[in-house]
């Protein structure tokens, strides 16, 4: 009932500005954040870029605000996205900080008061309007923390002169970062990276005057790497997800229209039988890699669902790349495309045994809580951490690596879906999911992490 107090006596009284940048990975676990947060009793306001905004729709209780970008008519790629942020990051500044004086002064005279910012880890620029308002400002990270720690990494290896890293050495385990190999770092360190690169690396490790980091991971999976964090950067650290667990952050955030057909489809499959693939929302794959996936797909004989995004292949048209026949013939029966799929109920399926990712984090971490074992191929950045441990400290995931013939890829499906590794790699994952559920009752890590978070935002407002 102390809880209870504290809420009553927060009771929208609070109010935190939330500011995410327009990519689904990330956009999700700071929605998913405010509803947690409005649960609690705080108001909250979301500062968003017009290009792609949230659907203000599915968050009736939060206040939209669009802040002018310059980015109209923008087609976002896998190509530029990092333009994309460094666009927002100059051209939302100016209408972020103006439009923060009126929200300020509007809700001085309600009696109302800014608690605090809390920004997206891409989107620098919040720091600089949030100083200069002395608002204080709390980073979401919506990576693995060991990701993180690979990035301080690769500035390390820059200052030490050891990029060009020889190729020879990239099995080697990296000092001090159990489990990851030179070759699991983010970027690859054979040839030199390049400056603009290097700074964006520097930016997103620097906290900047950030008091506090939240982030979409527990204590239970990431202990260590935690404690090494909170050390570095001194300031009071907390991992509460998964987020997507919580009650209160049941609410829809995509982008695209999630296509529901699927779950009928689901429901005549046995169990365990349905394998799922998707490479989130930016992953491409090329044409070859199209066509030997289905017929990886169709020789294997498993059942499955394979989400396809309309740009989900380097510049072409999907159909053209589909074998003839068998494999065509195997749609609306033994398998389905969609363009977006409700992922989240699809992985919670009882039908669904297996599923093929990019191993994004917002992808790890739906699967773990659902119990389903992956066939890991990441792209790029943070995939590549995520699936070492999938793959080698959890032992819950099968790596495919640069292979992409038919044979491996069948192969690969059925040693997922139907060999005894498998399904031992199931029951490691149910033990895994268990271990997440309890952090979030009552006494476990997230939930009390989750209350120090609530109390610590009262207590910085002045
Ligand atoms: C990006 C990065 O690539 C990722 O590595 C980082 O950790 C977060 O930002 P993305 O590539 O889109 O995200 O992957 P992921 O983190 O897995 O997020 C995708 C989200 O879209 C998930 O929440 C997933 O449930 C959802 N999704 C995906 C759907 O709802 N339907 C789909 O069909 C595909």
């Amino acid at each position: 009932s102390m809880e209870r107090d504290m809420e009553q006596c927060r009771t929208r009284k609070h109010t935190v500005v939330l500011v995410p940048p327009p990519l689904q990975g990330h956009m999700t676990p700071m929605l998913q954040l405010g509803s947690i947060l409005y649960s609690k009793g705080f108001s909250i306001v979301v500062a968003h870029s017009e290009f792609r905004p949230p659907d203000p729709l599915n968050h009736p209780g939060f206040i939209f605000h669009a802040l002018s970008d310059n980015l109209s008519g923008y087609q976002a790629s896998i190509n530029n996205l990092l333009d994309l942020i460094s666009a927002i990051n100059s051209n939302c500044r100016a209408p972020l900080q103006d439009y923060m004086v009126q929200l300020m002064e509007d809700q001085k005279l309600q009696g109302y008061q800014v608690s605090c910012m809390i920004y997206d880890a891409l989107l620098f620029f919040v720091d600089s309007v949030s100083t200069h308002l002395k608002i204080p400002s709390i980073i979401l990270r919506p990576n693995m923390a060991a990701y993180m720690l690979s990035c301080h990494c690769i500035c390390k290896l820059q200052a030490e002169n050891r990029i060009p890293f020889p190729e020879s050495r990239l099995q080697e385990p990296v000092p001090e970062l159990h489990p990851l190999r030179f070759k699991d770092l983010p970027y690859p360190i054979t040839n030199a990276i390049p400056e603009w690169l290097m700074d964006f690396n520097a930016s997103s490790i620097n906290i900047r005057s950030s008091v506090a980091t939240i982030w979409n991971t527990t204590d239970c999976l990431e202990h260590s790497t935690l404690s090494r964090l909170q050390q570095c950067y001194k300031v009071p650290c907390f991992p509460i997800g998964p987020l997507h667990k919580l009650e209160a952050a049941a609410t829809a955030t995509s982008f695209l229209e999630e296509d529901q057909s699927c779950i009928s489809w689901l429901e005549r499959q046995p169990p365990n039988s349905v394998i799922y693939i998707s490479l989130g929302s930016i992953a491409c794959i090329n044409e070859q890699e199209l066509t030997e996936t289905a017929w990886g797909l169709a020789n294997s004989g498993i059942p499955f669902i394979w989400v396809l995004r309309s740009d989900s292949i380097d510049g072409s048209q999907l159909d053209d790349h589909f074998p003839e026949g068998s494999f065509k013939s195997l749609l609306g029966e033994r398998g389905l495309i969609f363009k977006w799929a409700p992922q989240k109920k699809v992985l919670a399926h009882r039908a669904v045994g297996g599923f093929w990712s990019h191993c994004g984090w917002n992808s790890t971490i739906e699967s773990i809580c659902e119990g389903v074992p992956m066939i890991c191929r990441p792209h790029f950045a943070d995939q590549i951490v995520n699936a070492r441990y999938l793959t080698y400290e959890w032992k819950v995931g099968l790596e495919i690596e640069n292979v992409v013939d038919r044979g491996s890829i069948e192969k690969s499906i059925r040693r997922l879906m139907v060999e005894v590794e498998g399904k031992e790699m199931r029951q490691r994952m149910l033990i895994m999911k268990d271990k997440l559920e309890a952090g979030l009752q009552k006494g476990g890590s997230s939930y009390e992490s989750l209350n120090d978070l609530t109390e610590f935002i009262t207590s910085v407002s002045s």
